[in-house]
Parts: structure tokens; sequence; C-alpha cells
């Protein structure tokens, strides 16, 4: 009988205050993420509507699994922003990649030509999910050495580091300078129940710099709205230091 007192709740809109996403696979053809360019333009659109106002796109540079190169990402960026442009669609994109630990990336690392983002030239790294990258140290020295600063992408999917559910292994990796990156999505569970927990202890524990969709294909874009109006997020990124708002004026 009141349904329509529930209907009318302002919705939390947390998304729009993040402004922008710094992990997710919107270049067509070229990894895991969209198919073709309009399940790019429908991806985007949808993030528009929450209120994204851009992107730091992140599609993976994996040797022998998604071979793409920085000069992929570019060229990549700068058709799908042309695209975008065409369309009135009001959305900034940036080319970086998500970037495979391995001994590839290090040599990348060491000669400087890491695709960075943002004021501390940003890096966004993963490793395997099961077991600790033997290439992880070395890489987070020489990334540092060259100048980088490491994120390492959504921690809590690692069973490596989220499997005992203590927070000692996120510890480490913080004081090593690493920030960390959770997705949205495992807020909501899209990964399971451990990678769901894994995430509210590390915001409750204020480890959170970085936010991502992580978004791959247009499957994923009822999320957005789901995500958009959760509580937990919105109570953690009043206590965390939630760096994507500062990305519009750095890149
Ligand atoms: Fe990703």
């Amino acid at each position: 009988m009141f349904s329509w007192l529930t209907s009318s709740r302002t919705p939390i809109n947390n998304l729009h205050e993040l402004q922008f996403d710094m992990h997710c696979h919107l270049l067509p053809g070229i990894d895991d993420g969209p198919e073709s360019i309009e399940e790019s333009l429908s991806i985007i659109q949808a993030m528009v509507a929450v209120g994204y106002q851009g992107a730091i796109c992140t599609s993976h540079i994996f040797p022998e699994v998604y071979d793409n190169k920085a000069d992929d990402m570019l060229r990549g960026v700068d058709s799908l922003q042309s695209v975008l442009d065409k369309n009135n669609i009001n959305f900034t994109l940036h080319a970086s990649a998500e970037y495979m630990v391995d001994r590839q990336f290090i040599e990348l690392a060491k000669a400087k030509k890491l695709l960075a983002f943002g004021k501390k030239d940003y890096v966004v790294i993963e490793t395997g999910f099961t077991q600790e990258n033997p290439y992880f140290d070395e890489a987070i020295y020489e990334m540092q050495y060259a100048g980088y600063c490491p994120i390492l992408a959504h921690p809590e999917r690692y069973l490596y580091l989220s499997q005992s559910k203590s927070i000692e292994q996120f510890e480490k990796i913080i004081d090593k300078g690493i920030e960390l990156q959770i997705n949205l999505f495992s807020l909501i569970g899209l990964y399971g129940r451990l990678s769901k927990e894994v995430a509210k202890i590390l915001l409750k524990n204020n480890f959170i710099q970085w936010i991502g969709t992580d978004i791959h294909r247009s499957q994923h874009i009822s999320l957005l709205e789901k995500a958009n109006d959760l509580k937990t997020l919105s109570n953690s990124m009043r206590d965390n230091p939630i760096q994507n708002k500062y990305l519009a004026e750095s890149i």
C-alpha cells in the first residue's frame, strides 16, 4: 500500500561521484571485451547514464593470450573516441592497459614503455588468480624505479591473497607502495561470495584507492544500475581515499 513511498526515494548515485572509470575493457575486438563497436557503444552509453564522464581503457596486455602492444591501445582509443564524438556521446577515453606481470612486462617497465595515466603515472597490473606470481616483487621494483605507481587490479579476486581472509597479506602489498583497486561488481557478488566478502573487508579497513568496473561485455550493463544504488558503496566511499574523481584533472 505504501509502495509509492519506497519507489520515490532518491537513488544513491554512487557512480556519478566516481566520475572516471580506471579499469575497463571498452575497445572492441582486442581482448575478451566487446566484440563490436556497437557493443562498445552500448556499454559506454550505459556508463554515461549512471554518471561516468570518461574512462581509462585497460584492455589486456598478456603475451600469448592477448598479444596487444601500446600502439594497439592508442589506435583503438583514437578510433573509438572519434565514433563517440561523431555520435555526440560526451565521454573521454584515455589509453592504458591491464598488464599481466611477467618477464616481458618487466622489460617494458625498465624501458619506460608502459602506458601510464594520472598524476603519479599509474599502471594497472594483474596476476593469475590462484598462485603467487614469481615475477611480482621484481616487477614492482622495476616499475617504481622507472617512476610508475603500481595499482593492483582486483586483489579480492586472487585466491592466494584472499582465501585466508586475513588483512596481513594486503597490508604487505600496501607497504610496498602498491595501490589497490577493487572491482565494482565484486560488491554485488559477480565473482562469488569470497571476493564479495574480501572486497568489503578491504573497504572497511580503508585499503582501497580505486574502484574499477572491469566491465567487459554488454551483459554486465544491468550491474551498473545495481552498483549505482548500493548502500555499502556509498558508505565506503566516504571513508576510503578513492582517487577516481581526481582523474579528470590529471589525464
Ligand atoms: Fe580487467
